[in-house]
């Protein structure tokens, strides 16, 4: 991935998975089938979209700081989860995910629910055992990642919500609560965690929450609408699953045109909260940048 700014994030991503590999246990520790299953997951070419958030915030408050990519790998770890269980048969069931079979096609439902379960467990046991981090540091990451990951407010939550909002009348405020909970929660955690990791002043933070904030939900308008616009091939996912779900999205409460322009409201506005930081933050704006101008 390379932005209009040349900023280049391969090196960023080649870092992020090799320390994604060396968290995983090898394919051929027993039991080896719950392994191959997490690895098939985590290495079936995601975006690393949290992980780069969190390097990138850590970088914009204290350049260098070391070890970032391992607090970065829980993220991954969370979100990978995640995807693996809304493609379950009982949430979206999706047969493809990543431009490949979703786990429960390849392995079976049990064991993506156990892969899932895995590389949930795994994300916690990593930021317990950071080689860089002081304990206090480690524990306000937990709480700040399971927090995001959770029922009130989290990840969790926005997926009852969305789950319980299918066939029901679309409306404005449904809508924003499910997708600030449901992706918006995780993608601001990956920007507090790089923050927190470097140690953030309280207004470094504030500002780089208020991004995390509006960025998250930009990204889910920009996904909803990719999922009414663009081909599974495009996506590597199903497209136009969200309609045929009765799923409420943006294009269903605003039509794609507002829907548009309410993304790059969200990104102007994600811009705006980075102003305090100054040039420390191009990393996070070029990200902001590629996640409202993507094609899926
Ligand atoms: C997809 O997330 C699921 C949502 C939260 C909308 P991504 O678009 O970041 O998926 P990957 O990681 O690149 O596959
Ligand atoms: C999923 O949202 C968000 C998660 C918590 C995984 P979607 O159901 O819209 O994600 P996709 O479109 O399947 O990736
Ligand atoms: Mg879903
Ligand atoms: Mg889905
Ligand atoms: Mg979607």
């Amino acid at each position: 991935m390379r932005t209009a700014e040349g900023i280049d994030f391969t090196v960023l991503g080649a870092r992020i998975d090799s320390a994604l590999d060396r968290w995983l246990p090898l394919e051929s520790a027993e039991p080896q089938s719950i392994h191959r299953a997490m690895r098939y997951s985590v290495f079936a070419g995601g975006k690393r979209i949290r992980p780069l958030l969190c390097l990138s915030a850590a970088e914009a408050v204290r350049p260098g700081a070391e070890g970032v990519e391992d607090a970065a790998c829980a993220l991954e770890f969370i979100h990978t989860y995640s995807l693996i269980h809304d493609d379950l048969p009982a949430l979206d069931n999706d047969d493809l995910r990543r431009g490949r079979p979703t786990s429960h096609k390849v392995f079976g439902e049990a064991m993506a629910i156990l892969a899932g379960d895995a590389l949930l467990t795994l994300a916690f046991e990593v930021l317990a055992k950071l080689p860089f981090a002081t304990a206090e540091t480690s524990a306000a990451l937990t709480l700040e990642l399971a927090t995001a990951s959770g029922t009130v407010g989290g990840m969790i939550g926005g997926q009852v919500h969305d789950i319980e909002g299918e066939g029901r009348a679309p409306d404005a405020k449904t809508l924003e609560r499910i997708h600030r909970a449901k992706t918006g929660a995780l993608l601001r955690c990956a920007v507090r965690m790089g923050a927190i990791y470097a140690g953030a002043s309280a207004e470094e933070l504030a500002a780089l929450t208020a991004y995390g904030e509006h960025l998250g939900l930009a990204f889910q308008i920009v996904d909803d609408v990719l999922d009414v616009e663009q081909s599974s091939e495009a996506l590597g996912k199903t497209a136009g699953k969200d309609a045929a779900q009765g799923k409420i999205t943006f294009p269903a409460v605003y039509g794609l045109t507002v829907s548009r322009a309410m993304a790059m409201a969200e990104f102007a506005a994600a811009l705006a909260a980075l102003r305090p930081l100054g040039d420390r933050a191009s990393r996070l704006e070029a990200i902001a940048r590629l996640v409202v101008e993507r094609k899926a």
